[in-house]
Formats: C-alpha cells, structure tokens, sequence
C-alpha cells in the first residue's frame, strides 16, 4: 500500500493512517469515559448489596449475642461504632478489617467460630460492621 516511490500516494497513506490513528484515540477515551460512568453508576450499588448482604449474615450469626445499637454486652460486647473506635473491646487490638476477620475465624474469648463462612461473606459482614 505504502510507495516510497510515489511521494503523492505515500502522503495519501500518512493521512489516512493519521486518521485511523485519530480514531482509535477517540475510540478509546470513549470506552474509558464509559468505563468511568459505568464505575461511579455500578460500584456503589455492588457496596450496598454488600451491605445489605452483611446485614442479613449478622441477623443469622452475630446478633444473638451482638447488640447493634449499643455497646452494651448481650453475650459479647456491643458492636455499635465499631469502627469509629481505637480499639477492639475484648482484644484490645486496633480495629482493622484484618483483626475483625480474624476474631470471626479464630475468635478470642468464648466466642464460637465462623471460619465456616466463605472470605466474601465474612467481607460482607465486615462492610456491614463498618456501618454500625
Ligand atoms: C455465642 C455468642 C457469640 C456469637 C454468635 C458471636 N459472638 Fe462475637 N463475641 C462473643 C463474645 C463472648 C466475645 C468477647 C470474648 C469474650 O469476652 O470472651 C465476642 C467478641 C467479638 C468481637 C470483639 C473482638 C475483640 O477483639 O475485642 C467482635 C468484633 C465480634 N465478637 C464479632 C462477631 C461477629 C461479626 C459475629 C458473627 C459472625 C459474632 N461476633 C458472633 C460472642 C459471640
């Protein structure tokens, strides 16, 4: 296609290949312009299924010993502002996503185990935990 030969067809090239060149860019910012869109629309609404998902893990396996709106003990200590605090209540650890999902599988204390859950449930309960 290209002619080194033929100085008028090979400037005909360039431009045609500034052209697709031209196009691919615009091409692309529109896919991430997209992308971006689809992001802000969508990653919220997935944290709020989490939520909400944690919500109802909590109901079936915490709050029979877990006050939500208070830190009152029930059988273990209230949860309420979890996050909002240095430490944890028992372990006296900070409180971290990573010390949380360590106290449901290996928990200090008396409380049972939840090492049965799966690390997205437990992720889940702890998206919940952090709107206590
Ligand atoms: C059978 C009762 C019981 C259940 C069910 C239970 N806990 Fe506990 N939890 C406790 C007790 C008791 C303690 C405090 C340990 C102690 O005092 O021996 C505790 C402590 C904690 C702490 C504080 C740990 C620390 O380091 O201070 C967190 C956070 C916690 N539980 C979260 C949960 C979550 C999340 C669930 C559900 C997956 C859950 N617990 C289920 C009884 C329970």
């Amino acid at each position: 296609m290209i002619n080194p030969e033929n100085p008028k067809r090979l400037s005909h090239s360039i431009k045609r290949i500034q052209k697709f060149s031209h196009f691919s860019i615009s091409l692309i910012l529109l896919v991430g312009f997209m992308w971006a869109t689809a992001s802000i629309i969508f990653i919220p609404s997935a944290r709020g299924d989490s939520i909400e998902e944690g919500a109802s893990l909590f109901s079936i396996n915490c709050a029979m010993c877990h006050h939500t709106e208070s830190t009152e003990r029930k059988v273990g200590p209230g949860l309420q502002r979890l996050f909002t605090r240095d430490k944890l209540p028992v372990s006296g650890l900070p409180v971290t996503e990573d010390n949380i999902r360590k106290q449901i599988k290996t928990p200090v204390g008396t409380m049972p185990s939840f090492a049965k859950l799966s690390e997205i449930k437990i992720s889940h309960l702890i998206e919940f935990l952090k709107t206590l």
